[in-house]
């Protein structure tokens, strides 16, 4: 008689099903981005729980998302160190806590705020992580912040108006929590470099999404690009003048990602290369354009 055989129900079982209903509901999400993004992110975590937890130990997304940090630091650089020892910094959209460390490391009182479960978890455990300052981390909407006016001295905002479903009401919830003259660091996904960085983009697709400026990405959520102007008229509808707008990341996830070996990028000698690069790049009036984000700092009116 042959051996009983050991039970399939493994977990690709659990993920061809994930898969299929992610299929299906995503098409009948179809016309409501907001709706979209929010089933996508419930069943993506669901089939992947890890997989954008790159601030763990032993992720192989961390540098390559920590030298990403680096560039955006850099572009804001100047208006960073405006930021006093004590000052009360909102992060929006905080992510996994990329951006908390090195905020708390200047001596600011920090609070991320992150809408997406699994997200804010790992936050947290960041924010447990640092030493010295108290770190906050707590879950929430862009679009209605659960703090009162004037009560931040400065807030960022790195890649999240690319992905929040109103990001009009998400800035004006973002005048009323900061205090009149405060920072607001920002970052976008750009139409040019950002639409070029996308190994999703198809010919056929790519009419409408000049004509929308929105990319949804085969099963998952979608994506808002901005040109130059836009952002700068997003920022001054919801009274924050800019003070410097400028381009970042051509490199690593830009349009000119040179696929650098993940393990490559823990040399420090060949992350000083590709700052040096990005520096040169955003500089540089040809490639303008061409950057995959748009960064800038306002201050609020
Ligand atoms: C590309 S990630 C950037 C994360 C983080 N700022 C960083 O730079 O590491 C965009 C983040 O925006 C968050 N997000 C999406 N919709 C949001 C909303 N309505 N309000 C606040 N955050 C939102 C997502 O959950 C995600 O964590």
């Amino acid at each position: 008689m042959a051996p009983p055989q050991a039970p399939r129900y493994s977990i690709v079982s659990k993920r061809r099903h994930l898969d299929r209903l992610l299929g299906q509901v995503t098409r009948l999400c179809r016309g409501s981005p907001e709706l979209s993004n929010f089933v996508y992110f419930r069943l993506f975590f669901a089939r992947d729980r890890h997989r954008l937890d790159y601030m763990r130990a032993g992720s192989p997304l961390k540098h390559r998302r920590l030298i990403q940090r680096q560039i955006y630091e850099a572009a804001f650089a100047p208006h960073l160190l405006r930021l006093r020892p004590g000052h009360n910094v909102l992060d929006i959209g905080c992510g996994v806590g990329r951006f908390l460390p090195s905020l708390a490391a200047r001596r600011l009182s920090v609070v991320g705020i992150e809408p997406e479960g699994h997200h804010a978890r790992a936050a947290l455990r960041v924010a447990r992580g640092v030493r010295g300052r108290p770190v906050g981390v707590c879950r929430g909407l862009a679009e209605a912040l659960p703090f009162p006016p004037r009560s931040f001295d400065a807030a960022l905002a790195v890649e999240t108006l690319s992905y929040v479903g109103q990001p009009k009401r998400a800035l004006r919830e973002t005048h009323r929590v900061l205090r009149p003259g405060a920072l607001l660091f920002v970052s976008v996904e750009s139409v040019i470099g950002g639409l070029l960085s996308d190994g999703h983009l198809t010919l056929s697709s790519l009419p409408k999404v000049h004509q929308t400026h929105t990319f949804k990405l085969p099963g998952a959520g979608y994506t808002r690009y901005y040109t130059e102007d836009e952002l700068r008229s997003l920022l001054l509808d919801a009274r924050f003048r800019p003070l410097a707008l400028r381009p970042a990341h051509y490199l690593l996830d830009g349009p000119l990602d040179p696929r650098v070996e993940e393990t490559a990028l823990s040399k420090p000698v060949i992350q000083r290369l590709i700052l040096d690069l990005e520096r040169r790049l955003s500089r540089d009036p040809t490639w303008r354009g061409l950057g995959r984000t748009w960064t800038a700092v306002a201050r609020r009116i």
